[in-house]
This record gives C-alpha cells, structure tokens and sequence, in this order.
C-alpha cells in the first residue's frame, strides 16, 4: 500500500520505517529539514534501538522516502497523522496546533476515498471534528491510537499488544445504532491490509467507534500512571513503618490481577506522554463537565511530584543536613534507560532541585546529555563514569541504566568518592552489596 506518515518523530518516524518493513511504501513527511535530511540519510534523530537498521533497510528497498514537502504525500491513499500534540504552554489542555497545520496541509493534498488515519494522542471529540472538517473531500477519518514505549518502539509498532481502529459508526436512532458505517467498515478493512503481518501474527484487532479509540490511549497512559503514582504512595507508608516497598510490590505482583510490571517505586514516572496526558485527560474531562470523575489523577500527579522531593531530601540527608557546596553526582538525565529523551525527566529535576540548594551537581547519562544541555544548561555534564563520581559527597542513581544497575561496582565506585553514600531514586541497585562495600545506602520507600 501507498502510505504517507506525517510528522517525523519517536512515533512517525518509526512508523513509517516499521510500515516499509511489512512491505508497503511510505513518505515520511515533516517541517523539520534537519530531522528529514538525517532520516534521509539513514540516521535516526533520536536514540531509538533498532531504528537505524530499520530506516537503512527501507531506504535501500527504494520503499521509503522522507520529505519537508507535503505535496509527495499526494500519491498516498493512507495518510497517518503523527504530529505531537504537548501540553499548552498556559494550560493543562493539550496542543493541537501542530495537528491543526497537519490538517490543513494534507486538505491540500487528499483525494475523494482517500483515508487519514490519526495516531496522535487528542482530546477525545477531536477524530469527530476532523471527520467534519475531511468530509467535504470525500476522505474517511479514522482513529488508531499507538501505544508504543520509547526503547521498545520498533518491537512495539511492528507486534503491538492490539490494534485500535476507530471508524465513523451510525447515529441514527435505528438499530444498527453504534455499528460501523459503510466507510467505516471499508476502512476498517483497509486497515487489516495495513497491519496484515500483525493480524496474522495474533495481534488483536479492535474495531470501535471514535471516541473509544481515544480513550483507550489515554485511558491506558493515566492507568499506568496510576499503578506507579498507587506504588509511589505505599512507598510513602513503608517509609513511616519500615516496611519495604520493593517486597511489598514483589509480594503483589504475584497476584495475576495485579502484576508486577510499573509497580518500581521511585523517583516516578516522567517522559513526554504520561505526565502531559494525565493532565490533558483532566482538563477534557472538566471541559465535558466531567471533572471529579477523573479528579484522582490530579492525585496521581500529585504523588508523582512528590517522589522527586523525596529523593533531593535522601541527599541532604546523605549529606548530614545541607548539600550546600557538597558534590553530588546524579547517574542519569533520560526519563527512563535505553532513551536519550529528556522531556519532564524526573532525574533532571532531581539534579536541578539539588543544584538550587547550592551542591555542586555532576550529571552522566550514557545517552542523553546533548539533549539535557539543550534543556537544563545550568547543570554540569560529564560523559565519563569515573569523573562523574570522582570525589563525590553523594551519588544520586536517578534513571535505571544497565550502566549503573549491573555495570557499576559498588567497590569500584568507592574507590572514587569522598564519602560512600547512595541515594537509589530507582530502587535499581543491589542494596546488600553496596552495603557490604561500605555504602551507607538510601532506598525509596526501603528501609
Ligand atoms: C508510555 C506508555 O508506556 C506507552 O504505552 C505509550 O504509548 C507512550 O507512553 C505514549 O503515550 O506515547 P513511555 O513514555 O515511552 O511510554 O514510557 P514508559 O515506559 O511508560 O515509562 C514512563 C515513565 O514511568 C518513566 O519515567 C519510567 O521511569 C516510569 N516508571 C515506569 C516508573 O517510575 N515505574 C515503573 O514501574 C514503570
């Protein structure tokens, strides 16, 4: 199939390259010269593992192209919408001006049968608006949210856990009420054909009206924020009884209902989807008049936030009371390990809340400092390891790299600092053996 992806980012540019490996072609198309000219070229803008050999194999294929010219997306009979959609600089809402130029371009572009097919992460009500405004052009609007984790994009887009497909459905007062259109279930169909190789591969495929494919993203987002933010809380309980929440979590992971995966308490989630899509959920759901139904995710935010006071408090203590002129060195600047994304990193506002009581901060990260720097320039960044802890007061692990959890030695590291003290803000390290090399070790939510 001819497909067009627009908007070049974590999601589109991986879904563009994933879409030529399952055999169609795809023009990725975006705004940004510099991140077209590097996809082009075969080279990832942002550390995403396995996208590089991806892009390479498509654009040696012939299959995929890139291009800031919206015009090459014409040839194109499915038109996938990946722009951004951030939290408003003074709001909670969500950003859709990037989905609204998206939108108006490709009008320009789009033929009668046509599909646009948005993946983007919206308000729900907004696949409804655009099917309005697609309408007129004879052009299907469907939903079909994307679900995939950075590191784990290319797995997560090639064999996701289940396809969302949102259609046009009837409204009439007749029986078939809530049951897809005649475009619907053609463009249900067309999207079998897309993602034929998952279907085939047992990939479930939900068929459903748009405003439920909507939700389902942002209901997924704010029930994983909920499960480490409900997490988080216990660790505060276990901190006032000395229980240890990281048992604790082991010990209800057994239950199948429960599970144990994002129950890591921390110092909490970060990124750019789970904090900015609480926060849009919300404010939706006020604008629908339905605000304390979703009241307790102001909650979840809530806990969230306060885990990184936590840890930055860990360290004064670490440090007998002030961190002030001590050296600290933080392990970490990426939102999560095996990602070079720093958008609300609770590990960068770790660092910069210690910065801001007068320690002298070191930040390493093995991927993520260029774009820490872009960011939070009042920090100072050292690639290597060995410096980041020479002399340290305290070492502060704020993002889970394999680097630090395995590859650290807890005598090596001693063997460098000033004083051997850790504040574990991912509950990641293997506390007995860092206290049996000398360290006094600081949990979240462990005794
Ligand atoms: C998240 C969702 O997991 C994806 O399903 C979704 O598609 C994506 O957002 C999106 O909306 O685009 P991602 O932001 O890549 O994916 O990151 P996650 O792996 O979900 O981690 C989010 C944050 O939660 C990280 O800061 C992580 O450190 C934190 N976390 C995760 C914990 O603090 N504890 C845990 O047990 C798990």
């Amino acid at each position: 199939m001819r497909i067009s992806v627009i908007g070049c980012g974590y999601l589109g540019a991986v879904h563009a390259a994933a879409m030529t490996s399952i055999g169609h072609e795809a023009i990725g198309i975006d705004v940004d010269e510099g991140r077209i000219r590097l996809l082009s070229g075969g080279e990832a803008p942002f550390f995403e593992p396995g996208l590089e050999d991806l892009l390479q194999a498509g654009l040696a294929s012939g299959r995929l192209r890139f291009s800031t010219d919206m015009r090459d997306a014409a040839d194109a009979a499915v038109h996938f919408i990946a722009v951004g959609t951030p939290q408003q600089r003074d709001g909670q809402g969500a950003d859709l001006e990037h989905l609204d130029r998206a939108v108006e371009q490709l009008c320009g572009v789009v033929k009668p049968g046509d599909l646009v097919v948005g993946k983007s992460t919206v308000p729900v009500g907004t696949a409804a608006d655009l099917a309005d405004r697609l309408a007129p052009l004879g052009v299907t609007v469907v939903w079909n949210p994307e679900f995939l984790r950075e590191g784990w994009a290319v797995k997560d887009t090639v064999s996701p856990d289940r396809i969302v497909v949102g259609v046009p459905v009837s409204s009439g007062e007749e029986i078939s009420r809530g049951a897809p259109t005649a475009d619907g279930l053609r463009a249900a169909d067309v999207l079998r054909e897309v993602y034929a190789p998952a279907i085939e591969g047992g990939t479930p495929f939900l068929v459903t009206d748009y405003a439920t494919a909507e939700l389902v993203k942002v209901a997924a987002n704010a029930f994983l924020a909920t499960k480490v933010s409900f997490i988080n809380a216990m660790a505060e309980i276990a901190e006032i009884t000395g229980a240890d929440v990281t048992r604790l979590a082991d010990a209800l992971g057994h239950d199948e209902r429960i599970g144990r995966r994002f129950l890591g308490a921390g110092i909490g989630f970060g990124g750019g989807c789970l904090p900015k899509d609480i926060r849009a959920f919300v404010a939706r759901a006020e604008e629908l008049g339905r605000g304390s139904a979703l009241s307790f995710l102001r909650e979840v935010d809530a806990i969230n936030l306060r885990r990184r006071e936590r840890a930055v408090s860990l360290a004064v203590r670490a440090c007998g009371g002030s961190v002030y002129e001590r050296r600290v060195a933080v392990l970490g600047a990426a939102f999560k390990p095996h990602s070079d994304d720093v958008r609300d990193s609770p590990a960068l506002d770790v660092a910069s809340r210690l910065r801001g009581l007068g320690a002298r901060v070191t930040v390493t990260d093995p991927a993520a400092i260029d774009n820490a720097r872009r960011t939070h320039p009042q920090l100072d960044y050292e690639t290597d390891l060995d410096s980041t802890l020479n002399d340290a007061d305290v070492v502060v692990v704020v993002t889970e790299w394999d680097e630090y959890r395995r590859g650290l030695s807890p005598e090596h590291a001693a063997s460098l600092v000033s004083a051997r003290a850790v504040v574990d803000g991912r509950n990641c390290l293997d506390a007995a053996a860092w206290r049996a090399a000398g360290w006094k070790y600081y949990g979240m939510g462990r005794p």
